[in-house]
């Protein structure tokens, strides 16, 4: 089963864009579900028709699911919830690049949804699933947070789960991270575990990639930077970018001067800031999208006649890893020589210069305070390291 997310600011056009896609699926004869973890969704108002809880039917090979929280998940959830928030609040807790970056761990809605990605890949009814993501922020908080879990399952739970059972009353008093009862350790372990399994299949390559959504505006562009440079971080591929809402050349009104010109510069920040990766667009219509010949319509403007459920691009090409007390970034540049690359570092914001090009990378939280020491280009991949500010 391929995977494909569709993410972004909100109001940029993820659920037209995924709808679009979904429908576009179905015709081309692979059975398309296309689902939202949006606790506000908007699918069936795409698709103008009535979406259960459940797979539903829309038309042939297409179902739309709206998931509802899982109801075993509901009950505990707030105890689990709030222990989490606790735990990864709790200064202890803080020794990772992928903990530093989770502040709370994300809704139930939310995690009620990618439960239900992986009841589908091992179900096996359907050939594509399309999912409808939230707005960026949560969508990230989303997909960090089996990372988050992963990280924690290895290092806290074997240890705490000892001590909770033999000295929680006598270690209590001198650790940081609260020490849960025994009977959220059974709906946490269950949890955690379930959330390695949808890993597992979010971060294969070979099934899932995540597609930017975004409008040439200023915040826009900056949020899907930020966005991509996260995905890129948490292993995701990201396999496209879409463009929504161009303003079409036969709208010549002097009204829209200024939207023009702000969209020709944003769209060649866009280009630098994703080029490899494919970058599709689309026009804004002069009307909704909304029912499947409209989103037929969509899909034409956005895929042409190419199959969306290819996989557009296959690198993920930035990481950031830890090495000891020092964190190195690093990032594809092919086909270019030492001379000339520059380096500036301002504000979290990255920004490498190549040739005319500058490509401006939005540094994770992590690296606040830090400085770069050190930038090597060896065989088409460019490592920036960032140590303490004081070192
Ligand atoms: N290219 C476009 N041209 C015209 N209307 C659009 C376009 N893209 C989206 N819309 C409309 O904008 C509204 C918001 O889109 P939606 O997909 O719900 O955004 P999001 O899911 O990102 O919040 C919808 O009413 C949709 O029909
Ligand atoms: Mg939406």
């Amino acid at each position: 089963m391929r995977v494909i997310l569709y993410t972004g600011k909100g109001g940029v056009g993820k659920t037209t864009v995924a709808a679009a896609t979904a429908v576009r699926c179905a015709r081309l004869g692979y059975r398309t579900l296309v689902i939202s973890t949006d606790a506000a969704h908007s699918l069936g108002d795409s698709l103008d028709r009535e979406v259960g809880e459940h797979p539903t039917e829309m038309a042939p090979n297409l179902w739309a699911q709206e998931v509802n929280a899982l109801h075993e998940l509901e009950e505990h959830w707030e105890r689990i919830h709030a222990y989490l928030t606790a735990l990864f609040t709790s200064q202890e807790g803080v020794d990772d690049i992928v903990a530093e970056e989770l502040a709370s761990p994300p809704g139930m809605e939310e995690v009620a949804s990618l439960m239900q990605i992986k009841h589908h890949k091992s179900d096996g009814r359907f050939d594509v699933l399309i999912v409808d993501c939230a707005p960026t922020g949560e969508t990230l908080q989303l997909l960090a947070f089996p990372d988050v879990a992963r990280w924690y399952l290895n290092k806290i739970f074997p240890i705490q789960r000892t001590i909770a059972k033999v000295a929680r009353p006598v270690v209590q008093p001198f650790t940081k991270i609260p020490l849960p009862g025994d009977e959220i350790f059974g709906h946490v372990k269950d949890l955690l575990l379930d959330l390695e399994g949808m890993k597992k299949i979010l971060g294969d390559p070979k099934v899932c990639s995540v597609r930017i959504v975004l409008n040439l505006e200023k915040m826009v562009v900056k949020e899907a930077q930020r966005a991509f440079t996260y995905l890129s971080l948490y292993d995701y591929l990201t396999d496209m970018v879409v463009v929504n809402r161009m303003l079409p050349p036969e709208v010549t009104d002097d009204y829209f001067d200024a939207w023009r010109r702000a969209q020709q510069r944003y769209s060649e920040v866009v280009d630098q800031a994703f080029s490899p990766i494919p970058i599709m667009r689309t026009k804004l219509f002069d009307h909704e999208i909304v029912g499947l010949d409209r989103l037929t319509e969509m899909a034409e403007s956005i895929y042409g006649d190419e199959d969306p459920a290819q996989i557009y691009y296959r690198a993920v090409p930035q990481k950031l890893q830890k090495v000891g007390d020092r964190y190195v970034l690093r990032l594809q540049l092919p086909f270019v020589g030492k001379e000339d690359v520059d380096i500036t570092h301002r504000e979290g914001e990255l920004y490498i210069t190549v040739g005319p090009y500058k490509r401006e990378i939005s540094l994770p939280r992590v690296l606040n305070g830090k400085k770069v020491t050190r930038g090597k280009l060896e065989e088409g991949m460019l490592s920036v390291t960032f140590a303490d500010a004081r070192a």
